[in-house]
C-alpha cells in the first residue's frame, strides 16, 4: 500500500506537469487561431508549441548536439514535405520555408518582405546596418559598397594583399612546433584580409586587433541566444563586445577625420571607411558616424567569419577525400604550368579558370551550410504557393534543407565536388548567397579569397587533425567543438 502512494506521489505531479504543459501549447495555438480569425485556416501546416519557447528549445537541441536536419526533419515527418511550416521560434510567430523556389519567392519579393532578424541578431548589427535598412536607404548603401566590394579592379588590388597575407601566414602555421586551432587562426587570417579593404589605410597597434578579434568572437556567440541582457548571459556578453568594438571603431573615425581635415583639399579616399565618410546623398548630406560605425561591423562580421569557417571545412574535406585533394591539386599545378614565368603570383583570370576548385567551393558552402538560414518578415498579408503568411509574422529561409534536399543533391551528405560539373537545378535549389537584392555583396570577394588560401593550401601544405572524430557544433556555423586542433605541414608539389 505504502508504495503505491509513493508512486502516485510521484506519477500524478508528473501527469499533471505534462497535461499542464500540453494545455498551455493549446491555449497558444487557440490565441493566434482567434487572433487571425479565418486567415488562421490559410496559414501551412505546424504547431506554435509552448508560449514564448515554441519550437526554441527543439532547435537549441538538434543545432547544439545535432544532427541539425532532424529540426526540419521533425516538421516533415509530423505535417508531411509541404516545404513550409508554421511555428514560434526565437520569440515570434514564424512561417519557415524550405523549398527552393517558395524561398525564391519570398527572397525576391522586396515589396512583401524586409529583414526579420531575431531580437538577438537585430540588436547587434544595430539598427542603420546593411542588414537591417530598407528600401531606398539600403538600395542607396548598396550602391555605395559594389564598387569597393565587387568590382574587377578593386578585386583585383585585393589579390596581392590576399596573397601575402595567406602566404605568410600558411608559412608560419606550418612551423610552429606546438599544434594549432586551425579555426582559430584561419579567423585570424580573414580578419586581416577584410581589415586591409576596410580600414587598412589607419595604422593600429596589433593588441587593438586582437582585442578585435575577442569581441567579435563573443557578438558571434550572442546570435542565437535567449535576448537576455543580464551578467552572466551570453547575450550581455555579446553586448558589452559591440560596445567595446564600436569603441574601437569610433576612435579610427576620430582619426580619419582629423587627417581628413588637416589634409583639406590634398586628402583622398583609400579605403572603405573613407570612401563611407565621403558619400553625399542628392541633398549634401553625408551618413553620421553611426551608421559608418554599423556598416563597417556588419561587413566585418558578413566578410570575415564566413570565409574563415568555409576555408577551414574545404580544408578538412579535402583532407578526409585524398583522391578529391590529388584532382584539385593536379588543376592547380597545371595552373602554374601554363603561367608566364614574368608572373609571380595568382591572377584573377587564373582564378576564373579554376573549375574544379569552384566545384570545391561550392560544395564546401552546401555540406557546411555557412549560412544556415536568413530571415525576414511579412509587412502585408503575403500569398505563397496557396497559404497565407500573415503581416508581421517572421519568415525563416532555411538554406540549410535546400542543400540537404535527396531528391536536388543526391547523397547530400558526401562530399561530391564533381556533382556540379553539369549542374542545372531549379532556380533557387542553391542559394549559399541568398538571392534578391540582399543577395550577398561580398560573394566574389569571398571566392577569390578561399580560392588564394586553397591555392597555396593545396599545392604546398597538409594538415594532421589531432581530433579527427572531435564532435561538432552547429551554431552559429558548424565546427569542430576544438576548434579543428591540427598540426600544419608543407608538403612538396610538382611544381616545387
Ligand atoms: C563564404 C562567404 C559568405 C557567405 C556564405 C555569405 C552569405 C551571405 C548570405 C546568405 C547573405 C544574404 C542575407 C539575407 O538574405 O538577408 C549575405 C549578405 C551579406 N553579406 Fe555575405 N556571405 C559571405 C561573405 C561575405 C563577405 C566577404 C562580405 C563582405 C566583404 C559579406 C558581406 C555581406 C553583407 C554586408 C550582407 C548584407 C547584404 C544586404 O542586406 O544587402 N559577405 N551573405
Amino acid at each position: 500500500m505504502e508504495l503505491m502512494i509513493n508512486w502516485l506521489l510521484l506519477i500524478v505531479p508528473f501527469v499533471g506537469f505534462v497535461l499542464g504543459f500540453g494545455v498551455l501549447k493549446r491555449l497558444n495555438n487557440l490565441y493566434y487561431a482567434l487572433k487571425l480569425g479565418k486567415k488562421w485556416d490559410e496559414l501551412p501546416p505546424g504547431d506554435l508549441s509552448w508560449p514564448l519557447i515554441g519550437s526554441t528549445l527543439s532547435f537549441l537541441k538538434y543545432f547544439t548536439f545535432g544532427p541539425p536536419e532532424r529540426f526540419i526533419g521533425e516538421f516533415s515527418r509530423r505535417y508531411g514535405k509541404v516545404g513550409m511550416y508554421k511555428t514560434h521560434i526565437f520569440g515570434k510567430p514564424t512561417i519557415i520555408v524550405c523549398k527552393p523556389e517558395l524561398c525564391r519567392q519570398v527572397l525576391t519579393d522586396e515589396a512583401k518582405f524586409i529583414p526579420g532578424y531575431p531580437t538577438t541578431m537585430k540588436t547587434l548589427f544595430g539598427k542603420k546596418s546593411l542588414h537591417a535598412v530598407t528600401k531606398e536607404e539600403h538600395r542607396k548603401l548598396r550602391r555605395l559598397i559594389t564598387t569597393p566590394i565587387s568590382s574587377h579592379a578593386a578585386l583585383e588590388m585585393y589579390i596581392d594583399h590576399i596573397e601575402r597575407t595567406v602566404i605568410s601566414g600558411l608559412e608560419e602555421w606550418s612551423s610552429m612546433e606546438k599544434p594549432l586551432e586551425l579555426l582559430t587562426t584561419i579567423k585570424q587570417l580573414t580578419f586581416k584580409v577584410i581589415w586591409n579593404i576596410f580600414m587598412g589605410s589607419t595604422p593600429i597597434k596589433s593588441t587593438s586587433i586582437r582585442e578585435m578579434e575577442t569581441f567579435n568572437d563573443d557578438i558571434v556567440l550572442g546570435f542565437f541566444t535567449m535576448p537576455i541582457n543580464f551578467p552572466g548571459f551570453s547575450f550581455h556578453k555579446a553586448l558589452l563586445a559591440r560596445k567595446g568594438l564600436h569603441e574601437i571603431l569610433q576612435s579610427i573615425l576620430d582619426e580619419k577625420r582629423t587627417v581628413k581635415k588637416s589634409k583639406g583639399e590634398n586628402w583622398e579616399a583609400k579605403d572603405m571607411m573613407d570612401l563611407l565618410m565621403e558619400v553625399r546623398d542628392e541633398d549634401g548630406e553625408g551618413f553620421d558616424d553611426e551608421t559608418i560605425t554599423e556598416m563597417i561591423f556588419s561587413m566585418l562580421f558578413g566578410g570575415q567569419e564566413t570565409s574563415a569557417f568555409t576555408s577551414m571545412w574545404a580544408v578538412l574535406f579535402l583532407t578526409d577525400n585524398p583522391h578529391i585533394f590529388q584532382k584539385a591539386k593536379e588543376e592547380q599545378e597545371d595552373i602554374i604550368k601554363r603561367r608566364a614565368s614574368t608572373q609571380t603570383g595568382v591572377s584573377l583570370s587564373e582564378i576564373k579558370q579554376m573549375k574544379f576548385l569552384s566545384q570545391v567551393i561550392d560544395e564546401t558552402l552546401g555540406l557546411s551550410s555557412i549560412a544556415f538560414a536568413t530571415f525576414r518578415e511579412a509587412t502585408v498579408d503575403a500569398e505563397i504557393n496557396g497559404k497565407i503568411i500573415p503581416k508581421g509574422w517572421k519568415v525563416i529561409l532555411w538554406l540549410r534543407e535546400l542543400y540537404m534536399d535527396e531528391k536536388l543533391h543526391p547523397s547530400p551528405l558526401q562530399f561530391n565536388p564533381s556533382r556540379w560539373d553539369n549542374f542545372i537545378g531549379s532556380p533557387g535549389a542553391f542559394t549559399p548567397f541568398g538571392l534578391g537584392v540582399r543577395m550577398c555583396p561580398g560573394r566574389d570577394l569571398a571566392r577569390i579569397e578561399i580560392s588564394i588560401f586553397l591555392h597555396y593550401f593545396i599545392l604546398n601544405y597538409k594538415v594532421e587533425r589531432l581530433n579527427p572524430e572531435c564532435q561538432l557544433n552547429y551554431l552559429p556555423i558548424s565546427y569542430p567543438t576544438d576548434k579543428c586542433l591540427a598540426r600544419v605541414m608543407k608538403a612538396p608539389s610538382k611544381t616545387d
